[in-house]
């Protein structure tokens, strides 16, 4: 039996991040997981170059209960601290749109920097350790392992959600929390593409590679002016992403294939310029050849602009401006980039995200009923959530 002042569950972003912060502090750390690597997630995030944080970090880019929990940390690990970090190490980045931040190089990049500094503050780091138990002793925890026993005071768990099952994610945090008589939030698949029935694959498979620019929203959540990718399954890109965090079952998804233009305004108005002019024509003026080809047939339009009677417009612009899907569901956590819900703010201390109820247990990162958007938000949630709670271990 090992006995540490601290022990973290789940060597990912939060994870290790609160486990140097701990060791740094002078305390006994040890962090383990049952992957063979830690930050396995981090390696192959936004593409294989990490979209480590963004620019624009605020409450609203989060989903939860209670957003305004997540102020605290983030104030006090904001976006600029990690860059300092990131820069410190020589590591290049970059910015793209919308505030993301990415490396230069290669997400690997951050990973050395959290498992060196992890080294160097000295906590030890163990791997392909499974935890067959875990059960409040003496004050603090004891946890049994697939080899031998720990002991310590604090115990954070920074185990992640469901999604990506095939890379090492479990429910963990959620049956631990559980145990304890903490309450959780129905954890569901975030940031995942949308699957489509087979009437309407019928007609959107065929566009498998298309991409453009839309505004989406589902009647739940806001909307996003991003890109939209049809998929052979269905609808996937970023725009579609976004919403998928809010959507819930059997809701409808609008999508505007124009966003900032009334369709029928600029049809009226081009049909009386170029009449002679064949819709889809006119369509891909705007559009994508593929998709402006199968809409004008779907919305039998072929022919020429001065064919269509101003009812037949009218029916086109509908379709352009608010094309309303019935999306039967999603890929599911399969594919899916975070989980939406988790162990529920109410029941944790914003500074030191330890159980109100359960002494010495704390609970960061993904697993928290805190999700960003799309965009470097959800590793920024990681960094802030690890950094103060291993200020409070
Ligand atoms: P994380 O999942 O990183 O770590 C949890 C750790 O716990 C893992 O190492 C796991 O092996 C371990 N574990 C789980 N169960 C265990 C158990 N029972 N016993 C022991 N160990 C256990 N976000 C972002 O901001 N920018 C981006 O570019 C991307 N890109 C991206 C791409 C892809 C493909 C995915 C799937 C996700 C992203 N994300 C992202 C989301 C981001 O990866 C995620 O939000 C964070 O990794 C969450 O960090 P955590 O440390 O909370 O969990």
């Amino acid at each position: 039996m090992q006995t540490y002042d601290v022990v973290v569950i789940g060597a990912g972003a939060a994870g290790l991040m609160c486990a140097i912060e701990a060791a740094r502090r002078g305390r006994r750390t040890l962090i383990l997981d049952h992957a063979k690597a830690p930050g396995e997630k981090i390696r192959i995030s936004g593409g294989g170059r990490c979209n480590f944080t963004n620019l624009h970090t605020r409450k609203d880019a989060f989903l939860s209960e209670n957003p305004s929990f997540a102020i605290s940390a983030l104030k006090r690990y904001p976006p600029s601290a990690f860059i300092e970090r990131v820069e410190g190490r020589g590591i290049a980045w970059h910015e793209r749109t919308l505030g993301q931040l990415f490396c230069d190089g290669s997400a690997q990049q951050i990973v050395d920097m959290l498992v060196e500094d992890l080294d160097v503050a000295g906590a030890e780091l163990r791997l392909a350790t499974e935890v067959r138990g875990v059960a409040a002793a003496d004050g603090g925890f004891r946890l049994s392992l697939s080899a031998g026993e720990a002991r310590c005071a604090a115990l954070v768990i920074a185990t992640g959600g469901k999604s990506v099952p095939k890379m090492g994610a479990t429910g963990f945090a959620y049956q631990l929390a559980e145990q304890f008589g903490l309450r959780v939030v129905p954890p569901r698949p975030g940031l995942v593409p949308f699957a489509l029935d087979p009437s309407q694959l019928a007609w959107t498979a065929p566009l498998s590679g298309v991409a453009l620019p839309v505004r989406a929203g589902a009647a739940s959540g806001p909307a996003f002016e991003e890109a939209l990718l049809f998929t052979h399954r269905g609808l996937s890109g970023p725009a579609m992403l976004q919403i998928s965090s809010y959507w819930r079952e059997g809701e409808a998804v609008e999508i505007d294939l124009l966003p900032g233009e009334d369709a029928f305004a600029w049809l009226k108005a081009e049909r009386a310029r170029r009449g002679r002019q064949a819709v889809a024509a006119v369509l891909a003026e705007r559009l994508p050849k593929r998709l402006a080809q199968v809409l004008t047939e779907r919305e039998s339009a072929a022919g020429n602009l001065a064919d269509l009677s101003d009812k037949r417009l009218a029916a086109l612009a509908e379709a352009l401006n608010r094309w309303r899907i019935k999306a039967v569901g999603t890929e599911g956590y399969r594919t899916a980039e975070v989980t939406v819900g988790g162990v529920a703010v109410d029941e944790l201390d914003p500074r030191s995200f330890a159980a109100r109820k359960v002494h010495g247990l704390h609970f960061i990162g993904e697993a928290v009923d805190v999700t960003g958007w799309l965009g470097g938000y959800n590793f920024q949630w990681a960094w802030s959530s690890g950094w103060c709670a291993g200020q409070a271990v």
